[in-house]
């Protein structure tokens, strides 16, 4: 072997031989540290001194305009400048979602170091859809793909994608069941039906509409005392359809509904979805990581059985928007569905085991959100991860007990996978329409504190307050503050 230096030619190009002239887009490494740390200052700042913040401060149309409306500028701003617009006219208008206090809807709270992950992704621009330009991001996907596929209990071999949301995870796996069912035979889209329970998300429903499902043949099927689908309603249905000569295609099964938290019957749907051929998607944006706490796993036997399965990282697994995940157990009938080469991508496409996430779902040049997880989930390790999440269905669960023994305070839905729902109920004041009123008072005059953010839901006709703990700063004594803020407004308000 020759150990001889090679004496290399310059590259035509190259900076010896000509001189480059530096884009004023293109900032030294200097500026970038200081502009990136000033960043990183205000973002630790504000999460450190989240609970000295009110959870939401809002902002009307008219009034941001009048903050912020105005002609792109031709010249630069001060990054300082920047800086204060972005802190007092845009950060000071907003739901502080990983506040202790925030309880509506389903909240989102990260972990800084999953933020990191996000500033990683987009730091490097990863392009995270074809695997010849970013082997190294792709491989975090499948890495963590295959993580989340041993927690839902699925079959090896089963993987998927990281999506936008929940949304766009059903949306995918609802489009590729149509193309199993449908094929090149378009005549067959107008006999398409869908099953899901009335307490479906509705992203579920729209994507029944998205795909071409006739909208009346988006069925919703009753449920139970428990707010699970009635798998015998169901079954019935499918042979009422099959009779009428329609073609049932999928059921949507809910693993934790947002309203109240329920959890259909995985293993009677499963069985119904094998026996009839259909099929079978779980909806687990809001609870299949609850799989990762001993209840939660009892709770989702069976829906490892799915052929595909939603799962949303952005909120129980503590990650920041946006990430969603669809798992398939046949991730071909994805490819299937969405796979496609013109001849401007040919030299893309892969052989063996190498992963075209864009071979997957909609999305052709996608960001890396893989990072974001899988920064978090190393930086912690899974068992302080798994703590978060048992501790934030600890604290629901601590609401439901304090609102059974507080007089004047009703349980509407016990704590189901972090969501409680519950109503103030002084005596003598019955079901209707002033109960109800009530209620929204106390909705509105608690957050309007300031420490706390709930949102309500009707159960069986009645206004009920409604938590969601998907946080991991929520801790007892805040639901203690908010059942006796909710006792406190409720006894002070007038009746009318
Ligand atoms: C059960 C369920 N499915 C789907 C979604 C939609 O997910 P995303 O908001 O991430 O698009 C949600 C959102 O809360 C949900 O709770």
């Amino acid at each position: 072997m020759n150990h001889q230096k090679q004496t290399r030619r310059p590259h035509p190009a190259s900076p010896t031989r000509l001189m480059h002239i530096r884009s004023p887009l293109d900032l030294d490494q200097e500026t970038m540290r200081t502009l990136g740390y000033r960043v990183t200052d205000v973002v630790a700042e504000h999460l450190a001194s989240l609970r000295d913040q009110p959870v939401l401060t809002q902002l009307g149309r008219a009034e941001a305009d009048k903050l912020l409306a105005g002609p792109a500028p031709e010249e630069p701003v001060a990054f300082d400048e920047i800086m204060t617009i972005f802190r007092e006219r845009i950060a000071a208008h907003h739901a502080r979602e990983p506040h202790p206090g925030f309880m509506a809807y389903v909240p989102s709270c990260p972990t800084f170091p999953a933020v990191l992950g996000d500033w990683l992704a987009t730091g490097f621009n990863f392009y995270a859809g074809i695997w010849k330009v970013a082997g190294g991001p792709n491989e975090v996907e499948v890495v963590v793909l295959e993580w989340f596929r041993q927690w839902m209990g699925m079959p090896e071999g089963s993987a998927g994608l990281l999506t936008s949301g929940g949304s766009q995870a059903n949306l995918t796996a609802i489009v590729a069941a149509r193309h199993a069912a449908v094929g090149d035979d378009a005549t067959r889209l107008a006999r398409l039906v869908m099953y899901s329970s009335d307490q479906t998300h509705s992203s579920v429903t729209r994507a029944g509409w998205i795909a071409g499902v006739p909208r009346d043949q988006v069925r919703s099927v009753p449920t139970d005392a428990h707010r699970r689908m009635d798998a015998q309603a169901l079954a019935k249905q499918i042979g009422l359809d099959r009779e009428g000569g329609l073609i049932p295609f999928l059921v949507v099964a809910n693993a934790g509904t947002t309203n109240t938290g329920a959890v259909d019957p995985m293993g009677e749907i499963a069985d119904l979805c094998e026996r009839e051929n259909v099929w079978m998607h779980v909806d687990g944006a809001y609870g299949a990581f609850a799989a990762l706490t001993p209840a939660g796993r009892t709770q989702l036997a069976g829906m490892e059985r799915a052929d595909t399965i939603t799962l949303d990282p952005h909120k129980l697994l503590f990650v920041p928007f946006e990430c969603g995940c669809l798992l398939a157990r046949e991730p071909a009938r994805l490819a299937a569905a969405y796979r496609l080469y013109p001849e401007y991508l040919k030299e893309l496409e892969v052989q063996g085991t190498e992963v075209n996430f864009a071979d997957f779902g909609e999305q052709l040049t996608r960001y890396s959100r893989a990072m974001k997880v899988w920064l978090s989930v190393n930086y912690f390790g899974m068992k302080t991860i798994c703590e978060g999440i048992q501790g934030a269905m600890d604290v629901a669960r601590h609401a439901e007990s304090v609102v059974r023994s507080t007089e004047g305070l009703e349980v509407l839905s016990p704590a189901q996978m972090g969501i409680f729902c519950f109503r103030v109920k002084p005596e003598g004041l019955e079901d209707g329409a002033e109960l109800d009123a009530l209620n929204a008072r106390v909705l509105d005059a608690i957050n309007a504190e300031g420490p706390w953010f709930i949102s309500s839901t009707r159960l069986d006709g009645k206004l009920s307050l409604r938590i969601c703990v998907t946080g991991y700063r929520t801790t007892r004594a805040d639901v203690e503050g908010l059942m006796a803020t909710a006792v406190a407004v409720a006894t002070l308000q007038p009746s009318q």
